[in-house]
Order: structure tokens, then sequence, then C-alpha cells
């Protein structure tokens, strides 16, 4: 087997590849293919594939530099997907190579993440290679149309060519600061503004936007399929109010805004009393990889938490209140990233603590939404 970032003449038995693996047929499609294959975020440098003697494409990994959000602080991580082997070719040690071999790309980030599949079988693929998950919280949330308030008449429309840094803005405004929200590149929003088709969903987000006197004040990404969602919803409230109204003109029935009560625009959406549509928390997988990065930027997350951080190289230890708590690296950021797994963790022994301490520590790795935005999906 050979590890290598992709020819030319690789690219599209990669996608064959993918297509296969995960059984996605969007991935045949022509208009996919052209818009994948010239996305910037997903170059050849960024692509690890595999490749047996005969040279068949047997595996394949997309990877991306990118940072989270953790109570403000950024902590530059890398992004593993579409990570894939044969499927006539599984459990022969493809897919744990080229994790490593990603890894190995990025030895300056302080940690890599990933969005797994839903099957448990993948879950036990990446704990064997030292990864762990993090509970990720996505609210969905139900509204009447007829319930909808009309706010002031801003002129809405669809974002231009061009409105990537103005977007951004109101993202990182509005998000930012929120624990699990991740950095976009300007090519991720150009494809967004595009409408170009997606890989991983047969949908078409489209993106708003609220003006008031010539400003983009709001915006919204929306998609007419799959029950008429709004999917991100960011920007100054009357622009908001506006998207919302202009969204429940156009469907006069009901339709979900992804939302949860910590976001500052959720009295918009509790006024039209809401129905919890939200599903079951998911995983993020995390794994430490410079730990003096991670341990950095946990430091100063945890000093505005009033706990220190120390340790060595294995293990990390948070004193506050004269007290001490333990663990690795890993377990260290799935705490800190959404802190409503302490018991479960301190009960299956990965993070030492006196038990009589846990309401201390529970207040310091605080059960709370690390929400990804689920445009992120996209
Ligand atoms: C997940 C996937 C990439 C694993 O690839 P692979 O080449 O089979 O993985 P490896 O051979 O390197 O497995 C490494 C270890 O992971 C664990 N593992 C992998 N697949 C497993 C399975 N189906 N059941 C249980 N454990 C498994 C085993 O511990 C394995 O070591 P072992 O074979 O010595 O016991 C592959 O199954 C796949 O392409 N699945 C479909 C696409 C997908 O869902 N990808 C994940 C996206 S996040």
């Amino acid at each position: 087997m050979d590890i290598h970032h992709p020819s030319l003449s690789e690219r599209e038995p990669a996608l064959d590849l993918v297509a296969d693996a995960f059984g996605n047929p969007r991935a045949r499609r022509p208009a996919v293919r052209a818009a994948v294959l010239t996305d910037p975020d997903y170059s050849a440098e960024t692509t690890l594939l595999a490749t047996d003697d005969d040279g068949e494409v047997v595996g394949h990994l997309a990877t991306k530099r990118s940072a989270i959000a953790l109570d403000g602080e950024w902590l530059s991580v890398a992004r593993l997907g579409s990570v894939c082997s044969a499927p006539n070719r599984r459990r022969r040690g493809i897919g744990a190579a080229l994790v490593e071999a990603a890894a190995a790309l990025y030895p300056d980030v302080a940690a890599i993440i990933l969005n797994p599949a839903a099957e448990e079988y993948v879950r036990v693929f990446y704990e064997t290679l030292g990864f762990r998950a993090a509970r990720r919280t996505i609210g969905c949330w139900q509204v009447l149309a007829a319930a909808v308030p009309l706010g002031e008449p801003l002129l809405v429309r669809a974002a231009r060519a061009g409105e990537a840094a103005v977007l951004d803005r109101l993202y990182v405004d509005h998000y930012g600061q929120r624990n699990g929200s991740k950095q976009r590149t300007a090519a991720w929003w150009d494809r967004r503004i595009a409408g170009e088709p997606l890989l991983w969903a047969e949908m078409t987000p489209r993106t708003l936007v609220a003006e008031r006197d010539g400003q983009a004040v709001a915006y919204a990404v929306v998609t007419d399929d799959d029950d008429h969602r709004v999917w991100e919803l960011a920007g100054a409230p009357d622009g908001a109010t506006a998207l919302l109204s202009h969204e429940a003109v156009r469907h006069g029935d009901r339709f979900t805004v992804a939302i949860d009560p910590h976001d500052p625009l959720w009295p918009l959406v509790a006024v039209c009393a809401p129905a919890d549509l939200s599903p079951e928390p998911g995983i993020v997988m995390v794994r430490a990889q410079d730990q003096g990065r991670l341990a950095d930027t946990l430091g100063r997350v945890l000093a505005g938490r009033s706990a220190s951080l120390g340790g060595d190289h294995r293990t990390a230890t948070v004193t506050a209140e004269g007290r001490t708590l333990a663990c690795d690296w890993t377990e260290l950021l799935c705490l800190v990233y959404d802190g409503s797994v302490l018991a479960e963790r301190m009960e299956a022994g990965a993070v030492q603590a006196e038990s009589n301490h846990q309401a201390l520590w529970q207040a310091i790795f605080r059960a709370r939404p690390a929400t990804r935005r689920m445009t992120d999906a996209f």
C-alpha cells in the first residue's frame, strides 16, 4: 500500500471510491463532481489516497486546517472528512494508516477533529486510534408560520457573489464565541452563495440577506427540502425578524429553525411558542495533537472558569479551590467542549477526581450545548 496526495488522474477514481464506500450516489453526479473537484478547500495538497500495488485507489481522506471556538478562544484543529477504504479491502489497516498520515500533515495543531458517520463501528474505529467522543447538541424548533411576528419591512434578498467577507463577519460576531463554532473559509461562503450542489446532502441551501440602509445586517441559510428549514440565522434582531417573517410568508404553514436557547436570537423564536424537534445529542470525535498548543488554549479557557491547568506530556491536571482533577489531554478537551459527560467519565475511571467534589468540577466543566451549526455539514 502507498499513501500519497492524489495525482490529477486519481481524483475521479477517488470520488468513485467515496461513492462506493459511503453508498453515496451523489458523488457520481457530474454537477457534484465538477463542484467538488474545483473546490479550493478540497485540493490535492489536503487530500490523501491509499493505492494498492496495482495503483488502484483503495482509500481516501480529506483534511482541512481550521479552528473551533471554546469560550471565545480559537483552538487550532485539523478536520478530517470522507475517510473511507474500499468495501472489499476493509480491516487491513488502510483506514488507520490514512488517519495517521493525515495527522502527520498537521503536527502543529492542538487537536484533530471529525464528525463520525452514524454507524457504531465507525466510532469503534476512531476509538482504537485514540479519538474520544465529545457531545454535540443540535437545536431544531418548529414554528407555525402564522405565529411569526411581522417585523419592519426590511429588504430581504439572495446573498450576492463577493459578499463572503460580510457574511463571515456576521457569522463570527454571532456564533464565533460559542463552543464548537468553526472558522469558515472564503471558498466555503462563495460556494454556498453560488448554491453549488452538495456532496453530502440532497438539499439546495440558499443564503438570504436582510438589508438596512443598503447594509447587510443579518442572514439566514434556508432550504426548501427536508421540511423547510432555517438552518442558520445570524445578525441583528431587526434583520433576523425580517428574514423569519419572509420565510413565514413563503411557507404558509410551519417550518423549522435550527437554534438553541443560548442563541442571542432565541427570543425571536421563543415568542412563536415553538415545538422542540431537536434530535438526541450527537458526537464529534477529537484527539489531542500538539499537547503544548492544546494546553495553551485550554489553560486560557480554564483560567476564565477560575481553574488552573498543569500536568505533563501524558496527563492534564486541573486545580480549583485546592482540589485536583486529572485525565489525559483528549479527555480534557471533551470535558471543556461539553461537560455533560463528566459524571459518566468519572465513573468509567477516565477522569480522576474525588467523587465528593463532583459539584465543584461540574461547575467548571459546565453541561451546555457545544452547538455545531447544522450548515457545517454542507
Ligand atoms: C471506517 C473505515 C474507514 C475503516 O477502514 P478500515 O480500512 O477497515 O480500517 P482499519 O483496517 O485500519 O481498522 C483499524 C481498526 O479499527 C477497528 N475497526 C475497523 N472497522 C471495524 C469494524 N467494522 N468493526 C469493529 N472494529 C473495526 C478495528 O480495531 C481495526 O483493527 P483490527 O482490524 O486490527 O481489529 C471503513 O470501514 C469505511 O470506509 N467505512 C465506510 C465509510 C465510513 O463510514 N467512513 C467513516 C467516515 S467518518
